[in-house]
């Protein structure tokens, strides 16, 4: 049995499994944990099992010296110093594929929550504030037969414009090397999907290249009736630039499960009405979770085996 630190309690079927394979520590605590309690509690780990709000970066990685892979437990990795792991031999994974159907349900339930208002009509509800039925209450903007633009038409941006068809939308997409076989989509640059879809909805991972591909120069090409989905990452917007669109009506409104600091939200963004706020839920349903659990599992296994892990991430790290 080898070591393995997990940095945080993860659903009991995994779990279970994990126990099984080898010698586990994990993080019990419902919190995550500190960049020093990390390093204090994987001193031995062969295997570091982390989340992404886990910050791996070259400070924790020299502090591990017997580091062999780090598995995360999420399909984005911009959380680790990938290039310092490489340099030090150190396999990292992801979790790709089995969180794409759910992040992009969730990305919907964003969508008809901005467009329909769900968030502010349940709580005029609860509120004892519903008088009866009123001509003008609480009016939302059609989804169906508008125009969905999606920056970034990988896995999730691609499962997203799938259910699009069947509310007759639409469909702009950038990518860089993907096509989408979809009814009425059409590849686009981004500027062009900026000024004419009525949704848009973020699915580009966090790079050097996408940090802030959202900013003031962007709201402004948007029409004032657009709605911005993020269920990619936060910082892929320019939180600020977003807010002051926002404050402004620039732009409609918008639908977020991730942030730029997470967790942490910009002051003045919970004040607004039309953003709808939600903790980065995306892949948060158990069957997922569960399925992301057993992919780490079966990483950590090759790992231990001295295998090349399946979803290995940085596939330039010496053999
Ligand atoms: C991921 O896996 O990167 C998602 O953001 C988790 O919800």
């Amino acid at each position: 049995m080898r070591k393995v630190f997990l940095t945080r309690k993860i659903p009991q079927t995994p779990l279970h499994e994990l126990q099984k394979i080898c010698d586990l520590k994990y993080n019990d605590l419902d919190r995550n944990l500190t960049q020093e309690e990390i390093i204090e509690q994987a001193e031995d780990c062969k295997i570091l099992f982390c989340l992404l709000g886990d910050k791996i970066d070259q400070r924790v990685i020299d502090a591990l010296p017997k580091l062999q892979g780090i598995v995360n437990y999420a399909v984005g990795y911009n959380n680790i110093d990938i290039a310092y792991a490489t340099q030090r031999g150190i396999a990292v994974t992801n979790t790709p594929g089995v969180l794409t159907e759910t992040t992009a349900d969730l990305a919907w339930a964003l969508i008809f929550s901005v467009a329909r208002r769900v968030v502010e009509a349940d709580q005029l509800t609860r509120s004892g504030n519903f008088k009866g039925w009123a001509p003008e209450l609480l009016l939302g903007g059609d989804i169906h037969g508008k125009t969905l633009g999606i920056v970034g038409a990988g896995r999730i941006g691609k499962a997203v414009a799938k259910r699009a068809v069947g509310f007759n939308m639409k469909l702009l997409y950038t990518s860089r090397n993907s096509q989408m076989d979809l009814p009425n989509s059409e590849k686009v640059e981004l500027d062009y999907l900026l000024q004419n879809a009525d949704f848009i909805s973020l699915h580009v991972p966090l790079t050097e290249q996408t940090r802030h591909l959202i900013a003031a120069r962007e709201f402004e090409m948007m029409k004032s009736s657009t709605f911005l989905i993020n269920t990619a990452r936060g910082a892929v917007v320019k939180e600020a630039d977003l807010l002051a669109a926002l404050q402004n009506k620039q732009i409609a409104g918008a639908g977020l499960d991730v942030y730029e600091e997470e967790p942490r939200l910009i002051s003045g963004l919970n004040k607004l009405s039309n953003v709808v706020l939600l903790p980065h839920v995306g892949s948060g349903t158990l069957e997922t979770r569960d399925e992301m659990g057993m992919i780490c599992i079966n990483n950590i296994k090759a790992i231990l085996a001295g295998e090349l892990p399946p979803d290995l991430v940085n596939t330039d790290v010496k053999k």
